[in-house]
């Protein structure tokens, strides 16, 4: 399917990075692992790197996320392409609440249109077709670039395609989790209608929350509520990233983080890492300019099947 020509840039973009944990105390403890000068500091990293997309929500850090980008934005010279997205609570049930979240997202920005506006998740009780009429209105009021969703499965996405038709309006992207721990999109059918529909597919937690960097196992788990999350596969992984490990080694010294968001790039997503500091920042965009061979993604699908059945 041929990529409609307003959203082909988001095809061109191989890279992003997330923004998450900038503000987000409650996962992600924003303020104890990393300050405003650490994120300040991955954001200048990346930029100089040539990463020119950053993912965000409404949500994260209670709207702290976007007000730093906003920030940082000032200080930067360079075109940054911004994602933001609207979260539809069971108490916002108006259409009208989507431009009117949208244009308080972009105040904290600093910004006059987002370049994707998402749906951040398919949430009862109204449905798809009810948030993505509004997404549409976004779009035709100028304050979104493009449009796209978040978490939807492939119905849902169908849905979202349909209604954005009728207005003429492509579905740019379907922002969902992907990894070599998460492969649910390779086999319940988004992966492959995204394809044939030309909607980028947008890769979050692409190193599983930092599980296939490496650094964590079960001795040493991650803190809070991840640790829980990961309790079970953190022995299991193992042989994956002693793989992992091999591979980068006989690429001349890649790391695991890089060798998980290359694959990802490889199946032809869109991965947006998060970055906590300059460090991690640096080393996820030396997953750019080179490429796993295609007998090494066939060696880390073969591992990772063992853990995503
Ligand atoms: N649409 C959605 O529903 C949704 C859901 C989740 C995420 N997202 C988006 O996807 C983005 C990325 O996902 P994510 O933040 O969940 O997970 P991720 O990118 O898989 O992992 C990020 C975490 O891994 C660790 N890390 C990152 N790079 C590293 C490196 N090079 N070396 C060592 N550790 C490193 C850091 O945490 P520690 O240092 O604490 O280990 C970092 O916060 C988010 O920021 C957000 O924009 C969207």
């Amino acid at each position: 399917m041929a990529i409609p020509e307003e959203t082909k840039f988001l095809f061109e973009i191989e890279f992003g990075l997330g923004a998450w944990a900038w503000g987000d105390r409650v996962f992600w403890s924003y303020g104890k692992t990393h300050t405003d000068i650490d994120i300040k500091e991955a954001f200048d990293t990346s930029i100089d790197a040539g990463i020119t997309f950053l993912d965000t929500a409404e949500v994260y850090g209670q709207g702290r996320s976007e007000t730093l980008i906003g920030e940082f934005l000032k200080s930067t010279k360079k075109p940054v392409m911004v994602a933001t997205k609207f979260m539809p609570f069971p108490w916002r049930v108006r259409k009208s609440s989507l431009v009117n979240a949208l244009k308080h997202s972009l105040s904290r920005l600093g910004l006059s249109s987002v370049d994707l506006y998402q749906i951040h998740w398919p949430f009862p009780p109204l449905p798809v077709e009810h948030w993505v009429e509004a997404l549409a209105e976004a779009k035709q009021n100028g304050l979104a670039r493009t449009v796209g969703v978040s978490n939807y499965n492939k119905n849902q996405m169908q849905r979202a395609y349909t209604v954005l038709a009728k207005y003429n309006i492509p579905l740019a992207s379907n922002q969902v989790e992907y990894s070599l721990l998460d492969r649910r999109i390779e086999k319940n059918g988004v992966l492959q209608r995204a394809n044939e529909l030309g909607i980028r597919i947008i890769s979050y937690s692409p190193l599983a929350k930092g599980i296939l960097t490496g650094k964590y196992s079960s001795e040493n788990p991650p803190p809070g509520v991840r640790g829980r999350q990961y309790s079970g596969i953190l022995k299991e992984v193992q042989p994956l990233l002693r793989l992992m490990t091999e591979i980068g080694q006989d690429l001349g010294g890649k790391t695991s983080a890089q060798i998980a968001l290359n694959w990802l790039i490889c199946k032809g997503t869109l991965p947006i890492p998060g970055a906590k500091n300059a460090k991690q920042a640096e080393m996820n965009a030396g997953s750019l300019g080179w490429r796993l061979t295609d007998e090494q993604v066939k060696l880390l699908d073969v591992a990772s099947d063992k853990l995503n059945k």
